[in-house]
C-alpha cells in the first residue's frame, strides 16, 4: 500500500478521438460511474481534443462532476499570427486545469523541440495551469542504454531555471515511446527505477521540497490490470492513459484501481 503523500492523478489523453457529441456521452457516462469514494483520494483529468473542450467544460461545471479538464497541447505564446495554434490564455479561460506538454507524438510527428517544450511549459505556468510534461526514450535508445541520458536531457531543458514552486506544481509523465499504444507496458519495477531517477533530477533542479512534491506519472499501455502495480511504487503518483481512457467503463476501472492503492 502506498501511503500517499502526493495526491495521485489519473489522466486520460484522448488524442485525436471523440468528437464533441461523443465526448459529451463519454464524460456523462464516466460521471455516472464514479462514486464519491472512487475519487476521494484521486484526481481525475480528461484531455479531449480542442473542439470538445467547451462542451466538456460546460458539462463538468453544470453537473459538478469530479473531473478536471485538460488539454493536449498549446502554443507557447499568448496571442499572435500563429495559424492553427491554440493560446494558453484561451485554454485558461475555459477553466482548463492541466495541459500535456511535449507528448512524444508532438515531439516526433510535429518536430517539437526540447526548447519549444520548455517555452510551452512556461506558457502553461504563466497562465496558472498545470503542465503535464512528458519525457521518454525510444526502443533503440533503451537498447543502447541511453534511457537516463535521454530523459534527463529532456527534463533539464524543460525545467532548468524554473522557480522551486513552479517545479513543485508541475506534473512529470514518464512515457517510454516503445510502450505507447503497443500493449507492451514497462514493468512496474523498471518504471519505478526511472521515476526514482527523474525525482533525483527534479531535486537537483528545484531542491528537496520541490523534488518530493512533483507528481510523476507512468504512461504507455496502462489498463485496469496494471495501473495499481505502477502506483504501488513509491515514486509513481498516477498514470497517463491513452487508448484505455476512451471508454468510460475502462477508464473508471483504472481510476478505482489507482484509488484502491491510496485508500487508508
Ligand atoms: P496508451 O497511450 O495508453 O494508448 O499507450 C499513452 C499516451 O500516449 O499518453
Amino acid at each position: 500500500m502506498t501511503t500517499g503523500r502526493r495526491r495521485p492523478l489519473v489522466s486520460g489523453n484522448w488524442k485525436m478521438n471523440h468528437d464533441h457529441i461523443e465526448a459529451l456521452h463519454m464524460v456523462r457516462d464516466l460521471g455516472l460511474r464514479l462514486k464519491p469514494a472512487d475519487v476521494a483520494d484521486v484526481t481525475v483529468v480528461v484531455h479531449p481534443p480542442f473542439t470538445d473542450l467547451r462542451t466538456v467544460q460546460t458539462l463538468i461545471e453544470g453537473e459538478s462532476l469530479p473531473i478536471s479538464l485538460g488539454a493536449q497541447h498549446c502554443s507557447d505564446l499568448d496571442s499572435g499570427a500563429l495559424t492553427g495554434e491554440v493560446s494558453p490564455v484561451m485554454l485558461a479561460r475555459l477553466a482548463t486545469s492541466y495541459v500535456i506538454v511535449g507528448h512524444s507524438e508532438r515531439r516526433q510527428i510535429f518536430a517539437m523541440s526540447d526548447e519549444c517544450v520548455a517555452s510551452t511549459l512556461r506558457a502553461v505556468l504563466r497562465n496558472k495551469m498545470i503542465p503535464v510534461c512528458c519525457v521518454g526514450e525510444t526502443a533503440e535508445e533503451r537498447r543502447d542504454g541511453k534511457t537516463e541520458a535521454v530523459i534527463a536531457g529532456q527534463l533539464r531543458t524543460a525545467m532548468e531555471g524554473l522557480a522551486a514552486e513552479e517545479i513543485a506544481n508541475a506534473v512529470l509523465a514518464y512515457e517510454p515511446i516503445w510502450a505507447i499504444g503497443s500493449g507492451d507496458a514497462a514493468s512496474a519495477l523498471d518504471a519505478q527505477d526511472v521515476a526514482g531517477f527523474l525525482r533525483s533530477v527534479l531535486t537537483d533542479l528545484g531542491g528537496e521540497v520541490a523534488g518530493e512534491a512533483v507528481r510523476i506519472l507512468y504512461g504507455g499501455s496502462v489498463d485496469a490490470g496494471n495501473a495499481a502495480d505502477f502506483v504501488a511504487e513509491p515514486d509513481i503518483d498516477g498514470v497517463l492513459v491513452g487508448g484505455a481512457s476512451l471508454d468510460a467503463s475502462r477508464f473508471a476501472d483504472i481510476i478505482r484501481a489507482v484509488g484502491s492503492c491510496y485508500r487508508s
